[in-house]
């Protein structure tokens, strides 16, 4: 048997499975049976599964749920989440009820701008290039009338067209720089069919020209390829109440408001606390994103770079307090569509926007920050105060003691014997052991 091999694609779906299952398991019927397990038996809707990706042998699950109250711009949202980890939905619905008292959340989408570039080499003087450039910019346009058709008729096309010089970072270096609305698509496949295009029309319009010479003429095109870094396509969602609204048990308003504002402080000027405070903005955001049948890891290389624009990475949230007001607001890239892709395919992707009441892009926008803001609320909330193994730790002890193999009384008593404490995984462990101990 051999670990390697060729045409894997070509097989079908059964023999794909039988290759992996006899050659990486010691029981490959066991390995068939959890593979089947996560089979749908609608034949159809396995269909739709298989045919996303390449090679597909099963469906993979993760749990999806709903976080209540959210108000967005004076709008009640029950938000969809897809994520396994276990404290995310509560934090978010706990946020959402917190703020939903307090007038709820702000949205206001600032930019919709996404960019592509072809990026290429040209040996000549760059003053004739852009000259030329700038005589044949119309061409762009005019090749891509037909690709661009649809989108226009909906808003939306190529809105700027530019000559890059890049020769100050590497020599012989430029870009066709281009902006792009694509209203509710995200766009990926509009803009990089357009890019092409460009090439295309750059390469023929250098090799007729006249004006340049035959080594100026053989450009080399690098690549033609969209940017998920989108600045510009830019939105921001904001809480604000005033100062004494935030008393907790254990502390006022005041030394609440000004305890989370140096939590902020500290994850704006350290990397390694902003990292972990932008992954918990990320919980709040990716869930949504995926619930909805978005591109997260688009979503995700944006908001880094986002963070980093100053030249170090530092929190994406920001937080004031001023006239006795608390301030609380979250800017964040993000290129979202609502049409294509997975959102006519995929069942639970058109549930999220039925439950939604199919937003367009910009609406999700805001959506999709709110709940980045509320889970950046709720973790900072319970780092300043509690600590975050409490809630944390109680949302994971089912996790746990699943994996322990418990019984559903057994979890019964574990949620009961927990109820006031901190759950450990150490403690879970040992009170486990010891009621099966006493039990033999
Ligand atoms: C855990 O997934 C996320 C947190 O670590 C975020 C944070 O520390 O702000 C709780």
């Amino acid at each position: 048997m051999s670990k390697a091999i060729k045409g894997f694609s070509k097989l079908t779906k059964q023999e794909k499975i039988d290759w992996v299952v006899s050659n990486f398991f010691q029981d490959p019927e066991e390995g068939k049976s959890v593979l089947n397990q996560y089979w749908n038996s609608d034949e159809k809707l396995q269909q739709v599964h298989d045919e996303f990706i390449e090679n597909t042998l099963t469906n993979y699950y993760l749990p999806f749920g709903v976080a209540p109250n959210f108000l967005i711009n004076d709008e009640i949202y029950t938000i969809p989440m897809a994520i396994e980890e276990s404290s995310v939905v509560a934090a978010a619905a706990k946020a959402a009820s917190f703020w939903m008292a307090r007038g709820g959340f702000k949205a206001e989408v600032i930019s919709t701008k996404k960019i592509g570039h072809v990026h290429f080499v040209y040996y000549g003087d760059y003053d004739k290039l852009l000259k030329f450039f700038n005589g044949i910019k119309d061409k762009f346009y005019a090749d891509t009338e037909s690709i661009t058709t649809n989108m226009r008729k909906r808003g939306g096309g190529i809105t700027d067209i530019m000559l890059i010089n890049k020769n100050y970072e590497e020599p012989n270096y430029y870009q066709i720089k281009a902006n792009f609305e694509t209203i509710d698509s995200m766009g990926a496949n509009f803009i990089n069919t357009c890019l092409e295009q460009f090439a295309d029309t750059l390469q023929r319009e250098i090799e007729t020209s006249k004006i340049f010479t035959e080594e100026e003429k053989q450009i080399q095109i690098i690549m033609c390829i969209l940017s998920n870094y989108t600045p510009e396509c830019l939105v921001r969602a904001e809480v604000n109440c005033s100062v004494k609204e935030l008393a907790t048990e254990h502390m006022t308003g005041l030394e609440f408001a000004e305890k989370f504002e140096r939590a902020i402080h500290v994850a704006t000027i350290e990397p390694y606390r902003a990292t972990t405070h932008n992954k918990g903005i990320m919980n709040g955001i990716d869930a949504v994103v995926i619930a909805t049948g978005n591109d997260f890891r688009a979503v995700e290389a944006a908001a880094h770079t986002y963070a980093a624009r100053s030249g170090q990475y530092r929190s994406l949230t920001k937080c004031e307090i001023k006239n006795d007001q608390f301030r609380f607001w979250l800017d964040i890239p993000m290129a979202l569509g609502t049409v294509g892709g997975l959102t006519t395919l995929h069942p639970m992707v058109k549930f999220a926007y039925k439950l939604l009441g199919n937003p367009g892009a910009k609406e999700l926008m805001m959506i999709i920050a709110a709940s980045g803001l509320a889970q950046n609320f709720g973790a900072l909330k319970a780092l300043t105060t509690t600590g975050i193994q409490q809630g944390h730790m109680k949302m994971h002890l089912l996790n746990v003691l699943n994996g322990l193999g418990a019984t559903d009384q057994e979890k019964d008593f574990f949620k009961i014997y927990f109820k006031d404490k901190v759950p450990r995984h150490s403690d879970i462990v040992n009170k486990f052991n010891e009621m099966r101990a006493e039990k033999k």
